[in-house]
């Protein structure tokens, strides 16, 4: 296994502004006891020392001291606060259980010039705020004069590892896990390095294994893994990442040789009670389980003649004692599907399954949706089931792994597409009606609930393969806890923390990935068709790659156009939407453009608002989208000055790679609309 970076933790020694703030740590509390501290709030203080030592080469010393304040002191302002606490120097972390109910695992952080206060009622929100305090020095100059307060938005900010016991990673894009070698489970320096990654943007939890459960990775839940997988369960808890496994439906069968898997057979059900006994005694730190069931071939409910709900609900019965949550995926649709029909429709699948069973699901399950109804292409609607279910958990859905959007090759900047995501109005309720609103739990007042992203993680030294795809991971993590920040916030920070401070570069490399989701999209697939990649591994462009296939994913493409009819008088998917959006989308002249094929089949005549015709729009998108893949890499070479060596040496090839691959989609793309439709470029560019 490769050495690693610290990524975005990567430490460049800076200039002391206010050494009396940077002198000491003092974590107070109403006992004043080393003892009874939670795990995160040693390592806050741990942290602190570290940033302290490689930031400012400075040794600070930690002090245990005890002063009792009530939570509404906690408010107070520095110099109150200096009174209360008796402290008037140095980092103060002040950690009040008290106040867990309202700040949940936020902090507040305030600070003159020569104290500043952390203050919590979890060791997580500690840890966060002196991942803050940290942050703001690097990105801000300073943490001093500082007054802020920040709650997470989302309870559930969760990574999904796809990693096979193999060491292989499904939709991998950075090498192998760093879980798992050869069927074994790994703990080990890179495991903290990696928690600590998480820690450092509010992640709060981990699903290790690949949502395909098979083979050796059935077997997690039994004594083979035990010991591995409490260990690792100590090294997230360090950092307040709360362990959670992928589940195989089948594991009865596969485990007991029980004769099937049904959820309502009593001895099924037996088995899953010892078996969750067992497991959450053995690795006590144990969140619970993600499951895809009766999706892509793999077992569930469905063979049973039973429902997801049935399903899920076996399972949370058994977990439920051990405070075991159960995450259920909504990602079941027919994958076996005749390319002739074109009344079936995969986007439709989500919710034609899980909307009948809205309010049937146990308080300790949660539904977790992908973004879009079909999966994490470059453009897609928002799935109707957020805003649709309105008495079930839910956690959104996003994929950081790059599967669709240029695999890590490409630098494409998905906060953007999620913030999209997050602001979208449903029109489920009268207000906090937007899908941040509804995974949060403010629209229907649920804790169990959030976001979960498909990580893009792997053993690389620099951890995601493309240096830039790291921005996803940080992104992902910082927009999840607060889902109030810009892309632009957040892309400024993670290249001050990771890449260059330097003013002009920020601003050139921010700027880039702000439009790299549109450049990606203009030089892909047009306006939220989808696809037209290499079937398998999904990289590089085949516009009839899933044409004749039967995965449901077709562009239906001819000779007078292109798209899918998906209004109520084709398959009927505009209809799953309420109202407003029904109307939107129903109608050609109403829908957003850059939907405007996954909904409405469009000949190549038709003109669009911009005035162009749908195959000039193909055609000119095309050759912009390559050209600024070009640019890009011109842009890059320019700023090699201001970027760490190494950055750049890995990132320019990976800038090349993707100007040549734009060109690729351009031609093959273009060439293929010219040929379905005889229509030539208006500005008679070369189309092959
Ligand atoms: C996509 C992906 C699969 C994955 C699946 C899922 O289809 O290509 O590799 O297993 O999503 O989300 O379960």
């Amino acid at each position: 296994m490769a050495g690693y970076t610290d990524a975005w933790l990567s430490y460049k020694m800076k200039a002391l502004t206010n050494p009396v703030l940077w002198s000491r740590v003092t974590v107070v509390t109403a006992a004043g006891d080393k003892e009874q501290l939670p795990q995160t709030v040693v390592t806050a203080t741990a942290e602190l020392v570290r940033a302290g030592k490689e930031l400012f080469g400075t040794e600070l010393q930690t002090y245990y001291e005890a002063a009792a304040l009530l939570p509404a002191e906690a408010e107070a302002g520095v110099d109150a606060l200096k009174r209360l606490t008796g402290q008037a120097e140095g980092t103060v972390l002040l950690f009040l259980p008290e106040l867990a109910k309202g700040y949940s695992e936020g902090y507040r952080i305030v600070s003159d010039d020569t104290v500043m206060y952390i203050i919590a009622g979890t060791g997580r929100g500690i840890l966060y705020g002196a991942f803050d305090v940290i942050r703001m020095e690097i990105t801000e100059g300073s943490a001093a004069g500082k007054e802020k307060k920040v709650l997470p938005d989302n309870p559930l900010r969760m990574m999904n590892h796809w990693d096979n016991m193999d060491g292989s990673i499904e939709r991998g894009y950075s090498g192998r896990s760093f879980f798992f070698v050869d069927n074994e489970v790994v703990v080990n320096e890179r495991t903290r390095a990696y928690a600590r990654l998480c820690a450092s943007v509010g992640i709060n939890a981990a699903v290790i294994n690949n949502v395909n459960v098979k083979n050796a990775a059935t077997e997690l839940i039994t004594p083979r893994y035990e010991k591995e997988l409490r260990r690792m369960s100590e090294v997230f808890a360090e950092y307040g990442v709360t362990l959670y496994l992928s589940l195989n439906f089948a594991a009865p069968m596969e485990l007991a040789g029980l004769s099937c898997s049904d959820p309502l057979n009593e001895e099924v059900r037996a088995w899953w009670k010892e078996t969750m006994r067992y497991i959450f005694t053995a690795v006590p730190n144990l969140g619970g389980f993600l499951v895809k069931a009766d999706s892509e071939g793999r077992p569930g409910p469905h063979t049973y003649g039973r429902t997801q709900a049935e399903g899920a609900n076996m399972l949370a019965e058994a977990a439920a004692p051990y405070g075991g949550t159960i995450i259920w995926r909504c990602f079941v649709y027919n994958c076996t599907q005749d390319w002739r029909d074109k009344k079936t429709d995969r986007a439709r699948a989500g919710y034609d399954h899980f909307k009948p069973l809205d309010g049937q699901f146990a308080d300790n399950v949660v539904l977790q949706i992908k973004n879009g109804p079909m999966d994490f292409q470059i453009r897609e609607p928002v799935s109707p089931l957020l805003g649709g279910l309105e008495h079930t958990n839910q956690i959104l859905e996003v994929q950081a792994a790059q599967e669709y959007t240029g695999q890590q090759r490409h630098f494409c900047y998905l906060v953007p597409m999620w913030k999209e995501v997050l602001d979208f109005k449903t029109y489920c309720a009268p207000e906090n009606d937007t899908v941040a609103d509804i995974v949060s739990g403010r629209t229907y007042a649920q804790h169990t609930c959030g976001m979960a992203a498909v990580t893009n993680t792997g053993d690389d030294e620099n951890w995601t393969g493309h240096d830039f795809a790291g921005l996803n991971w940080y992104g992902f993590g910082r927009l999840a806890f607060q889902t109030s920040l810009t892309a632009k916030e957040i892309a400024e920070e993670w290249i001050r923390m990771t890449v260059t401070k330097e003013p002009a570069a920020v601003k050139a490399l921010t700027d880039m990935a702000l439009c790299s989701r549109e450049v990606y999209e203009k030089y892909t697939s047009p306006l939220g068709i989808g696809w037209m990649v290499n079937p398998g591994h999904h990289y590089g462009p085949n516009v009839d790659g899933y044409e004749y296939d039967r995965w449901g994913t077709y562009h239906r493409a001819d000779c007078h156009g292109l798209g899918v009819d998906r209004t109520s008088k084709g398959t009927g998917y505009t209809m799953q939407y309420r109202e407003e959006n029904y109307k939107r989308y129903e109608d050609a002249a109403e829908c957003p453009e850059e939907l405007l094929l996954f909904f409405h089949y469009v000949r190549y005549d038709a003109v669009l608002k911009s005035g162009k015709t749908l195959i000039q729009h193909i055609y000119d998108t095309h050759f912009e989208g390559a050209a600024q893949a070009e640019q890009f890499l011109g842009t890059f070479a320019g700023l090699k000055d201001y970027i760490p060596e190494e950055i750049y040496q890995r990132s320019a090839e990976r800038f090349k790679m993707q100007a040549e691959h734009a060109k690729e989609w351009r031609d093959i793309v273009n060439s293929y609309f010219y040929r379905k439709s005889g229509i030539p470029d208006a500005h008679g560019r070369e189309i092959y």
